[in-house]
């Protein structure tokens, strides 16, 4: 059977994007960057980007376009005989499920918080520190919410999985990712023009190297190198399967520098987003984790049309969480059509419950 392609260049690198730029950029990167001094933690995981994220992420496509596979069957079907290459395999499709395992349920959260701010019902002004962070407790002690706004996520993407490659991973992705980057733009913008972002801009891009050793030099340089991995979507053979999916004239490395430089580009704008914020209403972006669930929303309360402010970035964070997801299960998918042949549909039924 031919395989599958993309409709078009931009299609392809806006899904591979979409697959790179997740949680990853815009939850972990801007709380990391906070945590491990800003610009100095940058300027070290740039670096590990273009000496390993950018050539594994060449790698990947390669074995990807070279087998036409996903990963399940990749590496049997290009390792010489008698080979243990294709073992790999194993771990990549652990590695898929292992991820959407708790990337979905967050990815729930997001909406939870979208939904919230479109609601109204979390931005009164007249609402306690302690009131919005017990909300964010609240939903963690809510087992029954956090399962249904997961349900949603999961429904979701596995029906737009199902309408095929061209009319849905590739179509809806698009519209996601243009609509992602034009309120990336407009939520920078407004951060930056905060009253006393200054300070904040100065900490994001000025690179101070004693807070660097507070940390750990070792520490620092892992957590840069981690976080580099993780934001490509390397190691598992997950971006590989968009390999399978291009044409052969296309360059392999001028297309994973455009997704890598993409991928930089939202992560770097997400922190721009956050940090000025923060240092504008006087509030050190170091709370790791809840700073998202808890800062932020504070942040937000205290601003002037914070309710849109609000609603629009927790937009902007779902569909960073949900092109992934996509992307993950149309890994997930192409899995038991490679290896079982089956059809897309009944892939599609048979994952929906094992997820
Ligand atoms: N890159 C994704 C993000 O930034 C997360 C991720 C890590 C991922 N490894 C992956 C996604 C493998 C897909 C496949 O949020």
């Amino acid at each position: 059977m031919e395989r599958e392609k993309f409709g078009s260049r931009l299609g392809f690198i806006l899904v591979s994007a979409g697959c790179a730029v997740g949680l990853g950029n815009v939850w972990k990167f801007p709380y990391m960057c906070g945590q491990y001094g800003g610009a100095a933690f940058i300027a070290i995981y740039l670096v590990f980007l273009v000496i390993l994220g950018y050539p594994i992420i060449v790698c990947e496509f390669a074995v990807g376009r070279g087998s036409q596979k996903s990963c399940a069957t990749s590496f049997r079907k290009l390792e010489p005989k008698g080979r243990r290459w294709h073992y790999n395999g194993y771990i990549g499709m652990a590695g898929c499920y292992l991820l959407m395992m708790y990337y979905t349920m967050v990815s729930g959260w997001m909406l939870y918080y979208f939904f919230r701010y479109l609601t109204g019902s979390l931005t009164s002004q007249s609402m306690t520190t302690e009131q919005v962070s017990s909300y964010f407790s609240n939903m963690l002690a809510s087992p029954g919410t956090m399962i249904l706004f997961m349900i949603i996520a999961v429904v979701l993407s596995f029906a737009i999985c199902s309408l095929g490659l061209k009319n849905g991973v590739e179509r809806i992705t698009k519209v996601m990712m243009i609509c992602l980057l034009g309120l990336i733009l407009v939520l920078a913008v407004h951060s930056c023009l905060l009253p006393g972002s200054g300070t904040g801009i100065r900490f994001y891009l000025v690179p101070d190297f004693t807070a660097m050793q507070a940390k750990g030099i070792g520490n620092v340089i892992f957590a840069a190198m981690s976080q580099a991995f993780f934001t490509l979507s390397i190691g598992i053979g997950a971006m590989a399967i968009f390999g399978s999916y291009l044409d052969k004239e296309r360059s392999l490395s001028g297309e994973a520098l455009s997704i890598t430089l993409l991928d930089t580009f939202v992560a770097l704008m997400a922190g721009l987003i956050i940090i000025p914020a923060c240092f504008s209403f006087g509030i050190e972006p170091d709370a790791g984790p809840s700073l998202i669930f808890i800062t932020l929303p504070n942040i937000f309360n205290q601003m002037t049309g914070g309710r849109i402010w609000g609603a629009l970035f927790f937009l902007f964070l779902s569909f960073a969480a949900l092109s992934t997801v996509i992307a993950v299960f149309e890994n997930i998918i192409s899995f038991a059509i490679d290896l079982w042949g089956f059809p897309r549909k009944k892939a599609v039924i048979c994952n929906v419950f094992a997820i």
